[in-house]
Formats: C-alpha cells, sequence, structure tokens
C-alpha cells in the first residue's frame, strides 16, 4: 500500500499539515484550498480525475461551530452536499475515500464513551450537516473509510478557527486576563499528529467503515486548560464556568467522548491525552515543568 498515490484535501489545515508530514512513504499529491473548491463538483472531478488517486482523504470541512447556526447554508454545502460529491467522484474514480468526521454527531446524553454503533442524533447544524455528510459517503462510495474525532489542536492550528485552543489559553495566561472557561462538556482532547499517525496506519492496513479516533481518557475543557497550566507551570486567573453562562450560539453536547476500541489491535494503542498534550508542547518548543515523582 505505502507508494500508492494519496490525495489530501484541506492540506494546508490542521490536521492536513499533520498528514501531508506523515504520508511522507506516499505518493502524496496535496491539494489546498486554492488547488481544489470541493463546493465545485466540475473543478473537484477535473482536478482529481487528472492526480488518478488511490485514496482521497478529505479533511476540508465548515469547522467554526457557531458560526454553522447562522450559516446553515454554507454549513451543508461543505460539510455535506460536497462531501456527497467527493464520494460520487472517488466511486467514479473507483478509490477510497477517507473522510474526516466529528463527535459532534452525538447529543451527549450516554454519559460514556460513544462506540461505533451508539445512536447519533447531533443537536447542532454543525453536527448535523457532518452526519449528512457520512450518509452521503457511506451510500454512495462502497470503498470508504469514516474517521470520527474530536477537540483536535495541531502545530498549524485550525484554519477555520483560527488557532487552536491550547494556543488561546497559552495566550490569554500571557496577557494576564481573566480565564473562564467551560466545566461541564467533557469529550478527549486529541493531538492532530497522533490521529495523522493513526489515520496512516488504518489506511496502510486497508481499514474501512466507521471509526473513532481520539487520544484516550476525557477531560472538560476547563480541565484541558488546568493541564496546558500545569505542564507550563503558568498561574492566570482562572475560573471554570457553565456552558449556559458561557452564552455560545451553538450547542454542544455535554459528553461526547469517543471510545476507540474497534480497531482493536489493527492499529498503535493509543497514547492518553495528557502525554499527548506534553508531547505537543514540546514540539512547540515550550518547555513542561518537571513532575513530581510518584510518592
Ligand atoms: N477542529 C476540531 O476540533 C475538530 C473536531 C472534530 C472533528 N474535526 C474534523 O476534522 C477535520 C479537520 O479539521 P481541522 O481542524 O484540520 O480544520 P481546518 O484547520 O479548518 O482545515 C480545513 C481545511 O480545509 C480547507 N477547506 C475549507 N473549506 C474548503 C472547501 N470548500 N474546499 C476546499 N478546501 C476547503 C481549509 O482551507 P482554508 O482555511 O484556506 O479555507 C483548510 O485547509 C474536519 O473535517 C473537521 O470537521 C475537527
Amino acid at each position: 500500500m505505502r507508494g500508492s498515490r494519496v490525495a489530501v484535501i484541506g492540506a494546508n489545515g490542521q490536521l492536513g499539515t499533520d498528514l501531508v508530514k506523515v504520508f511522507d512513504e506516499w505518493d502524496l499529491v496535496p491539494l489546498t484550498h486554492a488547488d481544489v473548491e470541493i463546493c465545485d463538483y466540475a473543478q473537484t472531478r477535473q482536478v482529481l480525475k487528472a492526480i488518478r488517486p488511490d485514496f482521497v482523504i478529505n479533511t476540508a470541512a465548515f469547522v467554526r461551530v457557531d458560526d454553522c447556526e447562522e450559516e446553515v447554508g454554507k454549513a451543508f454545502s461543505v460539510n455535506a452536499f460536497a462531501v456527497r460529491s467527493l464520494a460520487q467522484i472517488c466511486a467514479d474514480l473507483d478509490c477510497t475515500l477517507v473522510h474526516i468526521s466529528t463527535d459532534y454527531v452525538f447529543d451527549g446524553k450516554k454519559g460514556e464513551p460513544y462506540t461505533e454503533e451508539d445512536l447519533t442524533n447531533p443537536i447542532n447544524v454543525y453536527g448535523a450537516s457532518k452526519l449528512a455528510g457520512e450518509h452521503f459517503v457511506q451510500a454512495i462510495c462502497e470503498k470508504h473509510l469514516i474517521i470520527r474525532t474530536s477537540g483536535l489542536y495541531g502545530k498549524a492550528g485550525s484554519s477555520g478557527k483560527g488557532g487552536n485552543f491550547v494556543e488561546t489559553m497559552i495566550r490569554l495566561a500571557q496577557e494576564g486576563k481573566p480565564i473562564r472557561v467551560i466545566d461541564d462538556q467533557v469529550f478527549s482532547p486529541t493531538y492532530a499528529r497522533d490521529l495523522a499517525v493513526l489515520i496512516e496506519e488504518a489506511v496502510q492496513k486497508g481499514a474501512c467503515g466507521l471509526h473513532h479516533f481520539a487520544n484516550s481518557g476525557q477531560c472538560s475543557w476547563y480541565e484541558f486548560a488546568g493541564k496546558i497550566f500545569e505542564l507550563l507551570g503558568l498561574n492566570p486567573e482562572f475560573s471554570a464556568t457553565t456552558a449556559s453562562k458561557f452564552g455560545a450560539k451553538a450547542r454542544r453536547p455535554a459528553y461526547s467522548v469517543l471510545g476507540s476500541a474497534k480497531l482493536g489491535g489493527s492499529v498503535s494503542a493509543w497514547r492518553a491525552w495528557e502525554e499527548s498534550l506534553a508531547a505537543y508542547l514540546l514540539d512547540t518548543q515550550r518547555t513542561c515543568v518537571e513532575s513530581e515523582p510518584d510518592a
């Protein structure tokens, strides 16, 4: 398989940047938004037909969850209808579509990690549009791998969101402003580089169907921020708040931890989110505070 031709859509996005690095032993064709507009069916078809890929990895999405509530047409155009087009094109070209989806397809009421078999029930426009995208892939492109992930942060930062949560917390701490972080939404923060490594391994091993990939363990956004400050030895004025007090436009699931058990032994063991966060901080040249040895 390594050596096969792989087109990565969204190649300079947060996940796309790490995918491009990790797929270095493949015949990789990186496609940025300037190279391909997935909402333009004819252009996308022409670009992919010329490349003749064995795999297309689609990381492109309209990821600004709050803006999706108002820009419903755009959310469905990018996250659902363009994905339908990609599925059609990949089916016609007889290549495998690897498509990235989200934990926000769930309503958050389960209270324990979601498996691939759990019923979906999105509670915001972003989640509904991403779920529609999944359905199109499953219905149209037989050769597919759908990967749901959660709480992504990577060295490139999300181009859609303008950075990532870790960088935002560090910046706010350095600015000395009081920081309030939501404590009633629990999820699995996931390092984009780890996800990219797992995707490469899954593609190499011929994985197909629907899979959950997230760093293991769980935390609230408040706990995540606390760990960032602890690892960096920062002491900002920092308090917990609730989602309702925070008042974001889109509702988000209160609990969206993804159980990543389905791939079992076929891929490397997942790192705990705390370990991956420490790795990210080192990869971005931060000095972490030495932790106390266990008593
Ligand atoms: N970020 C998260 O916390 C998170 C959590 C769960 C799942 N996911 C999923 O993970 C995937 C990757 O997310 P990410 O954080 O890497 O996002 P990102 O940094 O915003 O990257 C998305 C990339 O797609 C490109 N793109 C956007 N619209 C496009 C279009 N219409 N045609 C072609 N290219 C387009 C963007 O280019 P421009 O910026 O130049 O437009 C960007 O390079 C997405 O499917 C997302 O739904 C993300």
